[in-house]
């Protein structure tokens, strides 16, 4: 329905690609995702290895990459190794230089994407040599720089890319739960769409029941950008990365006191840790952007995709058409 560059590049019906969220993008979402003809990918995230090899073997699709945290990868680099045996469709590399890695992902003939949040790190990506940007803007749950807007980004990179590099593709990240978004994104200049929140919202995402009940309730006015759960979880960000979660009682306590949270470091981790093997979300983090607000059932992958470009396609056809008031 919505035939783009990226859907040509990778042979895909869908221009939507699956976020590799850290645990949470398992073989069993990424696989749903690539059935329903959208680009699946594992959240390899900080590196699990187990995990990691466990969800790539069980993946049923020939249309699934494989994501990483790059500045966790460098801890680990053979992690990498372990995705390529697999011959993922692609590799995505976020959160740092991805120049370390891609030599060694274009000598496997995979295919990079680079998730980038300002413009400064879209020049970089391309420089390394990236088939894929993906531009992520602040709205976006999970980690990022927060600076910028999908709104604002995402031209600003299909500028750039279109001076420098005509032939990298550009995927809009950040906001983007359903046809609006997507119709939106292609406007913008993207090629397609990745998408983090609406998917952990799904049937197959490996998320707690519970925390998806408190999704439905929530809106994107529920959510912030802290680095409170960073110091809990003790992962070494690098200093300008935040990430969007929504708000609970451990944030309201801890936001804006973080120096005095690092200096509680082992009851506070404590804490943390009792309220993630209890599934007490007042106390464990939650991981999703402003488009929780956009998330109002629990449905399974494929139907998210499909009901996504279908939307996306009428919108954009009824407006070329002329039958549809622009801005409906
Ligand atoms: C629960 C969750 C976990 C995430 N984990 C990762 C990750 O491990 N690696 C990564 O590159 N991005 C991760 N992200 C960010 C996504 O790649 C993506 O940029 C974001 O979800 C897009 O915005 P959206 O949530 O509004 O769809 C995560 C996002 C969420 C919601």
């Amino acid at each position: 329905m919505l035939n783009t560059r990226l859907t040509q590049a990778f042979d895909i019906e869908h221009p939507v690609v699956l976020a590799p969220m850290d645990l949470v993008s398992g073989s069993r979402l990424a696989s749903a995702v690539a059935a329903a003809g959208g680009l699946g990918m594992i959240g390899g995230g900080y590196g699990d290895r187990e995990w990691l090899k466990r969800e790539l073997a069980a993946v049923n699709s020939a249309r699934v990459g494989c994501g990483f945290i790059t500045w966790s990868l460098a801890r680990d680099p053979d992690l990498l190794d372990i995705a390529l045996e697999h011959e993922p469709t692609a590799v995505m590399l976020s959160f740092g230089d991805p120049a370390p890695f891609a030599e060694r992902v274009r000598a496997a003939d995979v295919p990079l994407l680079c998730q980038v949040h300002t413009l400064d790190q879209a020049r970089q990506a391309l420089d390394a040599g990236a088939d894929v940007i993906v531009g992520q803007g602040g709205e976006a749950g999970g980690h990022g720089v927060g600076s910028r807007s999908t709104f604002t980004l995402v031209p600003d990179i299909a500028d750039l890319i279109a001076a420098r590099s005509p032939e990298t593709l550009l995927v809009a990240a950040g906001g983007v739960a359903d046809g609006r978004g997507l119709a939106a994104a292609l406007s913008l200049g993207a090629d397609g769409v990745l998408v983090g929140t609406r998917f952990w919202a799904t049937e197959e995402a490996a998320v707690s029941p519970l925390a998806h009940a408190r999704a439905v309730g929530a809106t994107g006015d529920d959510t912030i950008r802290t680095t409170v759960y960073d110091i809990v979880r003790q992962y070494p960000w690098p200093a300008d990365y935040n990430a969007r979660l929504l708000r609970n009682q451990f944030i309201n306590r801890w936001h804006g006191r973080e120096a005095d949270l690092a200096a509680r470091v082992p009851e506070a981790v404590t804490e943390f840790h009792t309220g993630v093997a209890e599934q007490d979300f007042d106390i464990a983090n939650m991981i999703v952007g402003e488009a929780v607000g956009r998330v109002h059932e629990i449905l399974p992958a494929g139907d998210i995709v499909r009901r996504m470009v279908r939307e996306a396609a009428d919108r954009l056809s009824r407006w070329a058409a002329g039958t549809a008031t622009l801005g409906m």
